[in-house]
C-alpha cells in the first residue's frame, strides 16, 4: 500500500480553501474601489478578519457611552433641514464603542498592522485603549491631543469647556518605532470647522487628518480606518499618495465617504507625495475582492 499523503500539499490545499472562503465572504459585502482606496460598507468586526496586513491604522472610533448620551449640540453645518448654526440637543446616531469592540480592534491592529495605530478617544478613555493594545503585545507610545480653538464653550458657566480630544498613539510594528515628525510634540491644533462643509456628526477636519497621516506613514503605504464615517482619513490618504482601506457600517455615511473620496481624486493636489516604494504585496487580496 502506498502512502500518498503529502503534508505540504495538504497545507497548500487548506490555505487555498481558506482564501477562497474569505474571498467569497468579502464579495458578500457592498464595496467600492476608487483609485487606491477600497471602501467596504459593513461592520468592521466582520470584515477585519478577512483583511490583509496594513502599514498603519488611523481611526476615529465611536467614543464611550458618556460622550454619546450627554446630549450634544450641533453647530457644524451638518444638514438637518435647518440653518447650519442652529443649536439643537442631539444624541449621536451611532452607538458608543463597547469594551469588546475596542479590544477586538486593538487585537487586530497588534496582529495585522506593521506600524502605527492612532485612535481618537476621550481623555478618560486613553487608559482603556492603552490596556487593550498592551494586552495584545503592542507598545503604547504617547497620549496626543487635538486642540480645537473653535471648540464648544461651556455655556452653563459651571466648569471649563473641553476644547480638545485625545489620540492614543500605539506602535504595532516590530523593532524601533519611527515617525516623520522628528522632535515635534504630539499636539495638533486645527479648528473643527476647517477643511470644508461637514457631512458627518463628528467629522474630523481634513487638515488635521492630513497632518496625522503624513506624520505616521509614508507615501505608497496602506492605511486602514475601520470606522471611516464620512471618509476624512481616506481623503487625507488620497491627498498624500497613500493607499486606503475604509470600513463604515452606516450606508448613508458610506455613500458620503465614496463621494468625498471620488471628489478628492477629481481635484488633484499639486503636492501629492509620490510613492517611494513598490506597492506592497499584501494588496493582493484587495485585487482578489474586485
Ligand atoms: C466618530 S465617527 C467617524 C467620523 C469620521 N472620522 C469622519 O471624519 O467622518 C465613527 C463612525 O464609526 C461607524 N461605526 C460604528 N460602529 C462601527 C462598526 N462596528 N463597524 C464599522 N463602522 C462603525 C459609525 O457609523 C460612525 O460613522
Amino acid at each position: 500500500m502506498t502512502n500518498d499523503y503529502n503534508a505540504a500539499d495538504n497545507a497548500r490545499k487548506c490555505y487555498d480553501v481558506a482564501i477562497q472562503a474569505m474571498r467569497e465572504k468579502l464579495h458578500g459585502f457592498r464595496q467600492e474601489r476608487i483609485g487606491d482606496c477600497w471602501l467596504i460598507n459593513a461592520d468592521c468586526k466582520e470584515v477585519l478578519p478577512l483583511l490583509p496586513k496594513v502599514e498603519a491604522v488611523v481611526t476615529d472610533p465611536p467614543f464611550e457611552k458618556e460622550a454619546h448620551t450627554m446630549g450634544r449640540r450641533l453647530n457644524r453645518g451638518v444638514s438637518r433641514g435647518g440653518p447650519s448654526d442652529v443649536m439643537v440637543p442631539e444624541i449621536l446616531s451611532f452607538p458608543p464603542i463597547t469594551s469588546d469592540l475596542r479590544d477586538f480592534v486593538a487585537g487586530w491592529c497588534s496582529d495585522k498592522c506593521g506600524g502605527w495605530a492612532l485612535a481618537f478617544c476621550q481623555a478618560e478613555a486613553i487608559s482603556d485603549w492603552r490596556s487593550s493594545f498592551e494586552s495584545h503585545g503592542s507598545k503604547f507610545k504617547r497620549s496626543m491631543i487635538w486642540v480645537k480653538p473653535d471648540g464648544m464653550p461651556q455655556y452653563n458657566g459651571q466648569m471649563p469647556g473641553m476644547g480638545y480630544e485625545s489620540i492614543a498613539a500605539v506602535w504595532c510594528g516590530n523593532g524601533q518605532s519611527r515617525w516623520n515628525g522628528g522632535g515635534k510634540h504630539g499636539v495638533f491644533t486645527h479648528c473643527k470647522n476647517s477643511g470644508g462643509k461637514h457631512q458627518h456628526e463628528t467629522q474630523k477636519p481634513i487638515p488635521l487628518m492630513r497632518e496625522l497621516v503624513f506624520l505616521f506613514s509614508d507615501a505608497g503605504q496602506t492605511i486602514l480606518d475601520p470606522f471611516m464615517g464620512s471618509g476624512t482619513t481616506g481623503v487625507a490618504c488620497v491627498k498624500l499618495g497613500r493607499k486606503f482601506i475604509g470600513i463604515e457600517i452606516d450606508p448613508g455615511y458610506f455613500d458620503i465617504a465614496c463621494k468625498r473620496i471620488k471628489d478628492a481624486y477629481a481635484q488633484p493636489d499639486m503636492f501629492v507625495e509620490q510613492s517611494k516604494t513598490e506597492p506592497p504585496r499584501q494588496l493582493d487580496l484587495m485585487e482578489a475582492a474586485e
